[in-house]
C-alpha cells in the first residue's frame, strides 16, 4: 500500500484544510498567491462540502471543485481530498429521519451543526458510497490529487433501533449464543439474563446504573461501526486509485475509537492535535499525542491539524504567543510527522467557527499569525530533505489500550477521580522530563524492541497480554506497572483476588486486602515522595524489595514493590518523583536519556542522524551539546553549546 511518501515527496508537507466554498471566487486567487508566498504544498478540500456537492438526492455540482483541482495543479500544490461524510446536508435528515443519530436518553441529533449521521444507518451510508464513488472517478486521475481523506474526526454515538438492530448482529457474531452472551454480560446480577436477542439493546438510559459489560461491548461495538463506515469508502477509493494514500484523522487521545486497530486500515496515520497555548503542560500533551501517533503509524505520520492562533471552542480562546506555532510544529516534525497542517487555511468570516484562527486570520497577509506561518514554511522547507522517512528509535514503551480504558471508566468504581487520560498524561510526562525517548504499544503488541516496558494503568488485560508482559520481564526486559493494571479480564469480570496472580506473583504481591482511593487534594505519604489520587494496602512478599507508606493507616506498607525487574506503583507519585524513579530503572534497564544536562523546559529527540533542540520557556537557555554541528534552522555551525531564544529551536546535523 502507498504511505505518506508517495504523498510528501521529500518534502514536509505543510498547509491545511481550505475551504473555499465560502469564499467567492476572486479570493480563490488571493488565496493562491498567499499559499506560494509561504511555501504551502498541500491543501485539504471538501471536508464539508456534501451540500455543495450533493444540493439536491443525487445532484452533482463538480463544476466549482474541477475549477478548484485544476487552480491547484496549474499552482504546485497537491490536494488532500476528503470525502464529505460527516456533514450530510439538511434534506438527508429531512427526508431520512431513520439517518440520525440518537442519544442514550433517546434525543436525536439534528442537523443544523455536523456530524449528524447514524454509522449504522443503511441510507446514510448508501449516500455517503454513492458521493464517494463518484468523487473518486471524476477526481482520481487528477494529476492534483495527493491524498484521500475519508471522512472526518469519526466520533458518533448512536442508541437508536438501526443501531440496535446492528448492535445484536454484532454481539450475535461475538458470542453466538445467548448463553455465552448471559455469561459474559453476568447478567446473573440484577435480574438481567436474556432470554431473546430481541431485548437486547444499545445501553439506553436506566434508572440506575448500567451493566458494565454491556458498556463495554457497545464502546467495542461503535468503534467498529465507524470504521466499517471508513472501510467502505476506503475500499471505493482504494479501487479507482490504488496508488493514492488513505487517511482519516483521529482526534488526540480520544476515547470513541480504538485507534491502534483503526490504524491498521490506514495507509496513513493523522492527528488533529490543539494543545491550549495557556496550558503550562501542552508541550507534554503534544508530546506524548505525537509519540502516540508515530507509534500507531509505526513511522511518519502526519498533523492534520492544529491552530495557527486561537481555537474557539474552550471557555477562553487564547493565542498563540509569539514563536510557538513554529516551536510546536517543530515538535511534531521531532516525533515524527512529516506533515504539519491546520485547521483551517483562511479564517473564516461566517459559521460556528468564525473566531477560530487560520493560517490567514481576520487581519490578513500583514497579520502577525500569517507572517508567523511563512516563516515556519520556510524552515520546514529548509530541514524537509533532511528528515522526512527518517526513523525515531524508542527504548522504551508506554502500553495504552482502549478497551482498558473503557473498560475502567465506568460508573461504579472506587473512586471517579481517577481518570485514566490524566494518569496516562502524568507518567508519559514524567519520561519527557526525563527525557527518555518514548513508543506506545497495545499490551499484545511484540515489545521485544523495547529495555523498558511502562503501564501507567491498565484496568483490564487479556490473557494473551499478561502472557506479553511475563514474557517481556522473563526475556531480561523491565517493566514497570501502575495502580489499577490488570485488575479485569476482557469480559470486565475482576480476577481472583483482586488482581491478576500471576502478575502479583511478579511483583511480589502476597495479598491485595484493599484499595485506598483518595480525595481531591489528600496525599499520602511515603519515605521518599508524596503520592495523591490513590493507595493501597498490600502485603508484601518476603523477597520484594519496597519504599513504604509513612504514617496513616497504611504506615510502614508498601507504596513501590520491586521483584527482580518487575515494579509496581501503588500510589501516583508527585511529578518529580515519578521522574526520579521513571529516570532510574531506565537507568537501571541500560537506558540512556537523549542528553544529559538538558536545562529544565528544553526538549531533545532524535530522529535519523538530527538532533532536535526545543526550548519550551520563555527565556533564552544555552544547551551543552559535544562536537561540531550544523544547524539546518539557522545554517550557524555550533561547538560544544548551542543558544536557543525564547521558544527557540535548532535541528542540529551531525
Ligand atoms: C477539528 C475539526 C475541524 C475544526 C477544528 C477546530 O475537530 O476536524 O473541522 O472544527 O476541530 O478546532
Amino acid at each position: 500500500m502507498p504511505g505518506l511518501s508517495a504523498a510528501t515527496g521529500g518534502r514536509i508537507l505543510f498547509g491545511g484544510d481550505y475551504n473555499p466554498e465560502q469564499w467567492p471566487e476572486e479570493t480563490w486567487h488571493e488565496d493562491v498567491r498567499l499559499m506560494k508566498d509561504a511555501g504551502v504544498n498541500s491543501v485539504t478540500l471538501g471536508v464539508f462540502s456534501w451540500a455543495k456537492l450533493e444540493p439536491h438526492p443525487g445532484a452533482r455540482e463538480f463544476g466549482w471543485l474541477d475549477t478548484l483541482m485544476d487552480l491547484m495543479r496549474d499552482s504546485g500544490i497537491g490536494v488532500v481530498l476528503a470525502t464529505p461524510t460527516s456533514s450530510p446536508p439538511p434534506w438527508m435528515g429531512r427526508l431520512h429521519p431513520d439517518t440520525l443519530p440518537v442519544t442514550e436518553d433517546g434525543r436525536t441529533e439534528w442537523w443544523g451543526g455536523r456530524q449528524h449521521f447514524s454509522h449504522s444507518s443503511a441510507t446514510y451510508r448508501r449516500y455517503a458510497a454513492a458521493i464517494t464513488e463518484d468523487l473518486a472517478a471524476r477526481y482520481g486521475g487528477h494529476p492534483a490529487l495527493t491524498m484521500w481523506h475519508i471522512n472526518n474526526e469519526y466520533c458518533t454515538f448512536d442508541h437508536g433501533d438501526e443501531a440496535a438492530a446492528a448492535f445484536r448482529r454484532w454481539l450475535r457474531e461475538k458470542y453466538g449464543t445467548l448463553d455465552a452472551l448471559n455469561t459474559a454480560w453476568g447478567t446473573a446480577f440484577w435480574s438481567q439474563g436474556y432470554d431473546s436477542w430481541d431485548g437486547i439493546l444499545p445501553p439506553r438510559q436506566p434508572h440506575y446504573m448500567k451493566n458494565p459489560t454491556q458498556v463495554l461491548d457497545f464502546r467495542r461495538f461503535t468503534s467498529d461501526m465507524l470504521l466499517e463506515c471508513y472501510v467502505a469508502e476506503r475500499d471505493i477509493v482504494r479501487r479507482h486509485t490504488p496508488h493514492i494514500p488513505v487517511t482519516t484523522n483521529f482526534m488526540p487521545l480520544w476515547s470513541g475509537q480504538d485507534a491502534w486497530r483503526w490504524a491498521e486500515e490506514e495507509d496513513v496515520v493523522s492527528v488533529d492535535l490543539y494543545p491550549d497555548p495557556r496550558d503550562p503542560l501542552g508541550a507534554q500533551h503534544g508530546a506524548l499525542v505525537q509519540d502516540m501517533t508515530r507509534s500507531q503509524a509505526r513511522g511518519p505520520w502526519m498533523l492534520m491539524e492544529q491552530a495557527a492562533g486561537p481555537v474557539n471552542w474552550r471557555g477562553v480562546n487564547h493565542p498563540k504567543p509569539r514563536g510557538l506555532n513554529r516551536l510546536w510544529s517543530l515538535q511534531a516534525v521531532a516525533r515524527g510527522a512529516d506533515a504539519v497542517c491546520y485547521f483551517q487555511w483562511r479564517q473564516s468570516r461566517q459559521g460556528a467557527e468564525k473566531f477560530h484562527s487560520g493560517m490567514v486570520s481576520h487581519a490578513g497577509e500583514e497579520g502577525r499569525t500569517f507572517q508567523e506561518v511563512k516563516r515556519l514554511g520556510a524552515d520546514l522547507a529548509r530541514i524537509g530533505g533532511h528528515v522526512t522517512g527518517s526513523a525515531i528509535q524508542a527504548e522504551v514503551a508506554v502500553l495504552h489500550d482502549w478497551h482498558a480504558w473503557w473498560a475502567g471508566s465506568q460508573d461504579g468504581r472506587p473512586s471517579s477521580h481517577v481518570d485514566h487520560p490524566d494518569v496516562l498524561r502524568a507518567w508519559h510526562r514524567a519520561l519527557w522530563e526525563a527525557h527518555l525517548t518514548t513508543d506506545f504499544a497495545h499490551p499484545e503488541h511484540d515489545l521485544s524492541a523495547y529495555r523498558l516496558v511502562v503501564v501507567p494503568q491498565l484496568y483490564l488485560l487479556t490473557d494473551a497480554a499478561i502472557d506479553n508482559l511475563l514474557a517481556h520481564v522473563r526475556g531480561g526486559g523491565t517493566l514497570v506497572c501502575g495502580f489499577l493494571t490488570g485488575i479485569a479480564d476482557e469480559d470486565d469480570r475482576v480476577r481472583p483476588g483482586g488482581m491478576d496472580a500471576r502478575l502479583r506473583e511478579l511483583f511480589g504481591i502476597r495479598t491485595l486486602h484493599e484499595w485506598w482511593p483518595l480525595d481531591a487534594g489528600e496525599t499520602v505519604a511515603c519515605q521518599s515522595f508524596t503520592g495523591s489520587l490513590w493507595s493501597e494496602e498490600i502485603e508484601a512478599a518476603e523477597d520484594a524489595e519496597t519504599i513504604p507508606y509513612r504514617g496513616g493507616e497504611l504506615d510502614g506498607l508498601p507504596a513501590v514493590l520491586r521483584r527482580g525487574r518487575a515494579w509496581y506503583v501503588s500510589t501516583l507519585p508527585e511529578a518529580e518523583a515519578l521522574r526520579d524513579l521513571l529516570a532510574e530503572i531506565a537507568a537501571g534497564a541500560g537506558v540512556r536519556p537523549v542528553l544529559d544536562g538538558l536545562p529544565a523546559g528544553v526538549e531533545a529527540v532524535r530522529r535519523g542522524d538530527l538532533l532536535f533542540l526545543l526550548n519550551h520557556g520563555r527565556e533564552p537557555v544555552t544547551v551543552e551539546v559535544p562536537g561540531s554541528h550544523r544547524d539546518l534552522l539557522s545554517g550557524s555551525t555550533p561547538t560544544d553549546k548551542v543558544t536557543l531564544g525564547r521558544y527557540g529551536a535548532a535541528v542540529l546535523q551531525p
